[in-house]
């Protein structure tokens, strides 16, 4: 399972990139308005500091939600880096632009899924990614982790190309279940992924380990 960084914080990006665990970054416009990155220059420019940082893919999300909109946009944002995968909200116009971009050359992420009829469309239209939100269908009452499964069973049914990102991840739990469903990817906040790395037994092991040695050497 590859991990992308759910972010648009620079130090955080570089901190899990020094790790060596990521494999690339989503972004969405709440997650750059978090970061007080403002006007078109200034977030474009972010975009590319990014990918500068990672080696993977870099999604970045159009604001139009009309085609023509959308396209331009698209094109703008896939020109800035060939890390760049353009992130398109599903809808009828968000559909046809990803058919539009994908017939370019240009690799999109179909966003804010919550059905596999969505996730199905953008997969026909010839998204490189569809992303399923976890945390916010829990939220309302409904299980995340039952649509990961039934769209890791479903386009392994099919032989379909289109990747899918569990996005949405609130913590280890999501990401553990992530890796059991066979997702392709998750995308998480650091800390749900350096969350993975607790456990009391460690804490415990390693400080037996170091007051043996200080019993003997001091
Ligand atoms: O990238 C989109 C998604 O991961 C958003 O997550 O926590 O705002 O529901 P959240």
């Amino acid at each position: 399972m590859k991990f992308f960084l759910d972010t648009a914080n620079i130090e955080q990006i570089k901190t899990a990139h020094e790790m060596g665990i990521i494999d690339g970054v989503t972004t969405n416009p709440s997650l750059m308005a978090r970061e007080g990155i403002r006007g078109e220059e200034n977030i474009l420019a972010h975009y590319v500091r990014i990918c500068e940082i990672v080696e993977g893919d870099v999604s970045a999300e159009v604001i139009s939600t009309d085609f023509a909109g959308m396209i331009t946009e698209g094109e703008k944002l896939a020109a800035l880096h060939k890390q760049i995968v353009v992130k398109i909200p599903v809808m009828e116009s968000g559909i046809r632009a990803i058919s539009y971009l994908t017939g370019k050359g240009i690799r999109t992420n179909c966003t804010l899924i919550f059905n596999p009829g969505q996730a199905l469309l953008a997969a026909k239209a010839g998204a490189s990614y569809v992303s399923p939100f976890i945390g916010r269908l829990d939220d309302i009452g409904e299980d995340g982790m039952d649509l990961i499964e039934r769209l890791v069973h479903i386009f392994e049914l099919y032989g379909m190309e289109t990747e899918i990102i569990a996005a949405s991840i609130r913590g280890t739990g999501h990401i553990i279940k992530c890796m059991e469903a066979g997702v392709d990817v998750a995308t998480c906040p650091l800390d749900a992924i350096t969350g993975l790395l607790n456990h009391p037994l460690t804490d415990a092991g390693l400080e037996k380990f170091l007051s043996d040695h200080r019993k003997l050497n001091g």
